[in-house]
């Protein structure tokens, strides 16, 4: 395998400092090429068994969008409601979805009973599957941070109450709600931090010698 030049490896150390999640859009399209370089990156990833679970959902239609913003808003003042008083205040005054202004909605799920890579390595760990369609989504968030386009991943969302609005296929199980655009912002740090929600823990802490 080629090693890579070493100013390529400090570059790329930048860029995991810099991926950033991003809920800040300007409203102008991103070009379809563009889009699809990022879904062959994602499409590169590891995958259980070679079984490249990964499946792409673009969510274009503006009846669906507004289910999954219905569905957020639900969501997320169901979530600011476990929260006592002044995490709750920080909470509310967080915006933790871009999915009104994001140009591009792209689901992201996993085929559960895929026909490629002969269940190797998911008789045992039927997660890896799930796990490999993670990893596709990483690629993408990389290369769209290399190439200057933001991504954000909605969570607050209950995929049960979305998958009918969504049409999936059965086998096909829900991994991530992704906003893609341009940003408005490219913080250094993440902008949980800087709201002062929580901070970037030192490496030491998640650590463990046996
Ligand atoms: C699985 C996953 C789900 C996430 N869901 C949300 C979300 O619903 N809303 C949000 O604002 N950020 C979400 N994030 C982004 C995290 O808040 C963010 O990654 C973290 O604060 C670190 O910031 P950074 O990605 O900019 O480094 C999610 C991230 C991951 C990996």
């Amino acid at each position: 395998m080629p090693a890579f030049p070493t100013n390529f490896q400090i570059q790329l150390q930048e860029l995991f400092r810099l991926r950033r999640d991003v809920r800040r859009f300007r409203p102008d399209p991103v070009p379809e090429d563009l889009l699809t370089e990022l879904l062959e990156a994602a499409h590169h990833a590891p995958s259980v068994g070679l079984s490249q679970p990964w499946r792409f959902v673009r969510v274009d239609d503006p009846a669906r969008r507004q289910a999954v913003i219905a569905e957020f808003q639900r969501a997320n003042d169901a979530a600011s409601a476990v929260y006592d008083s002044d995490r709750a205040r920080l909470y509310r005054s967080l915006k933790l979805a871009g999915l009104k202004e994001a140009p591009v909605h792209l689901l992201v799920c996993v085929e559960t009973d895929p026909d490629s890579g002969h269940g190797l390595g998911r008789q045992t760990q039927p997660e890896t599957l799930r796990d490999s369609a993670v990893c596709a989504i990483q690629n993408l968030w990389l290369t769209a941070r290399a190439k200057g386009v933001g991504v954000g991943w909605v969570s607050i969302l209950e995929p049960e109450r979305l998958r009918e609005a969504m049409d999936l296929p059965a086998t096909w199980g829900w991994v991530g709600y992704l906003c893609i655009g341009w940003p408005l912002e490219e913080p250094e740090i993440p902008v949980l931090e800087i709201a002062g929600w929580d901070h970037r823990n030192p490496l030491a802490k998640h650590l463990l010698q046996r």
